[in-house]
């Protein structure tokens, strides 16, 4: 597996320390507001983990699971293959997202979810790529900029393989091409 990684973007200690300090950032911004931390699946699942163990606040999680893209081109349409299992009117919302890419995806489901009035909706995402942006959207905690290149591990996926390398690695692209 590691032999399709071209090379190391973000060390797991820089990961872990970046995450840290985003999760203060989040703990001092959201006291006493017991926001409700909304994973999208599963790209989501490690950042989500190591996050929520950095805010030392009250908060809840949910999860929703969407479907956008097949092997590293969108598709541009976004399906809910699950939603949120619980009411989220009056409440603040922080959607955790694995990487901010062309922007379809929180855009969608930004608009989504408002409909059902949250007090407020923030986006919190580990990688950030502004190069592809399509749709208007910018994240309010990002840990990392990142260049136009395929990026996998820690959560992140090339067809489903890859989300368990504790790292960010860019892959080879004769392994997509
Ligand atoms: P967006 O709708 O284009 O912003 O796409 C967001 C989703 O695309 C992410 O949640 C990822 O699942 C996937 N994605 C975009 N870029 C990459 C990448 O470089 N590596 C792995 N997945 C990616
Ligand atoms: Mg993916």
């Amino acid at each position: 597996m590691t032999e399709d990684i071209e090379r190391v973007l973000l060390s797991e200690k820089e990961i872990q320390l970046k995450v840290r300090e985003i999760g203060a950032k989040i703990s001092a911004d959201y006291e006493g507001k017991n926001p409700i931390f909304v994973g999208v699946l599963k790209g989501c699942f490690i950042f989500m983990a190591d996050l929520m163990r950095s805010v030392n606040i009250r908060c809840s999680m949910d999860f929703m699971a969407v479907s956008s893209y097949s092997g590293t081109s969108s598709t541009g349409a976004v399906k809910i293959n699950k939603d949120l299992s619980q009411d989220i009117l009056g409440r603040h919302l922080i959607l955790v997202e694995d990487i901010l890419d062309s922007g379809v995806t929180l855009n969608y489901l930004k608009q989504y979810l408002t409909v059902r009035k949250p007090a407020s909706i923030r986006i919190a995402t580990l990688l950030d790529k502004p190069a592809r942006r399509k749709a208007d959207i910018f994240a309010d905690y990002s840990c990392f900029e990142v260049p136009d290149a395929f990026v996998v591990g820690y959560g992140l996926d090339y067809n489903e393989t890859y989300r368990n390398l504790p790292y960010i690695g860019i892959l080879k692209p004769e392994v997509y091409s």
